[in-house]
């Protein structure tokens, strides 16, 4: 391994790594090491662009720490973590489209029933959210857990905002015997994704902006199911057509504004009037 050129570096390098025992890491490595390399030759990256781009992953990392990862924000905002969603999705057949996960999803919430009240004293304009939960053979999954998290009426989340309570506007809920679930809350609203970081440099210099539509986040459980993860989309919001990062799917996107029927208001006789109506069903996948 002396004599390493132009010529032969990429495969001297890949080799170096043949011995790499896992035989996944090994075919990730190896071919990560070609492509890069080969990134390299046709961008022709020069020694100071190098300098460069190990500067912003440095700044990356400076930006990290344990409540913030800038990685996952670059992975974001280049559409990778869109990209890894859409490929574990794309063989389940007749199930509902997921997207990205985001950052601010916290475990252990509290458990709640259908009809939970989640409004409390958030201001804000109410909505009651409600659907099934389904299996990809069409039947209903009844005591399916649907664990949802959004921001409040200034933008930030929980974990961003330390006046909140650590469960405002989030809860653990179990699906009714027919699967059904159902929530009040208020709507959720528009917010940046951070943008005093990396991804923000990244985004300032493609003239794009840091905003994410209004949305509301689940994950959904069920026995014998992939786990499932959503975002409710304001088919009305004005970032609706430009995420930063990527993650509104059509089939997500609903409106928010549903004047609710004679029957919802009878259902619903704690909610909190005027309140307008959001539905959306979840088809899920069979696990493998
Ligand atoms: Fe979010």
């Amino acid at each position: 391994m002396r004599n390493i050129t132009f010529d032969n570096i990429t495969e001297t390098v890949t080799k170096a790594y043949a011995g790499t025992e896992d035989e996944r890491t090994r075919e990730i490595i190896t071919l990560l090491i070609k492509r890069l390399h080969d990134f390299v030759r046709e961008v022709k990256l020069t020694p100071q662009e190098w300098e460069a781009a190990m500067g912003f992953l440095l700044r990356a990392a400076q930006a990290s720490n344990e409540q913030r990862n800038e990685f996952i924000l670059l992975s974001d905002l280049l559409g990778v973590s869109a990209l890894v969603d859409l490929l574990d999705g794309k063989d389940d057949a007749g199930a509902s489209i997921t997207t990205l996960m985001g950052p601010f999803y916290v475990p252990g919430q509290p458990d709640m029933e259908a009809g939970a009240d989640l409004i409390k004293d958030n201001d804000g304009e109410r909505i009651l959210v409600q659907g099934q939960i389904r299996s990809a053979n069409g039947g209903p999954l009844p005591g399916a857990i649907v664990e949802i998290w959004q921001n409040g009426p200034n933008g930030l989340y929980t974990v961003q905002d330390p006046n909140q309570p650590d469960d405002n506007l989030r809860c653990t809920l179990h699906a009714d015997a027919e699967g059904r679930y159902s929530f009040s809350t208020v709507k959720p609203i528009s917010y940046t994704v951070p943008d005093d970081g990396a991804g923000g440099e990244l985004v300032r210099a493609a003239g794009r902006h840091c905003w994410r539509p209004a949305h509301i986040h689940l994950m959904i459980s069920a026995d014998g199911h992939k786990r499932h993860i959503s975002q409710i989309f304001n088919e009305a919001d004005p970032y609706i057509d430009e995420d930063a990062v990527f993650g509104v799917r059509s089939d997500l996107a609903v409106p928010f504004d549903r004047e609710p029927t004679e029957a919802e208001l009878q259902r619903f006789p704690n909610i909190k009037r005027p309140f307008n109506v959001v539905n959306m069903d979840f088809v899920l996948a069979h696990a493998e």
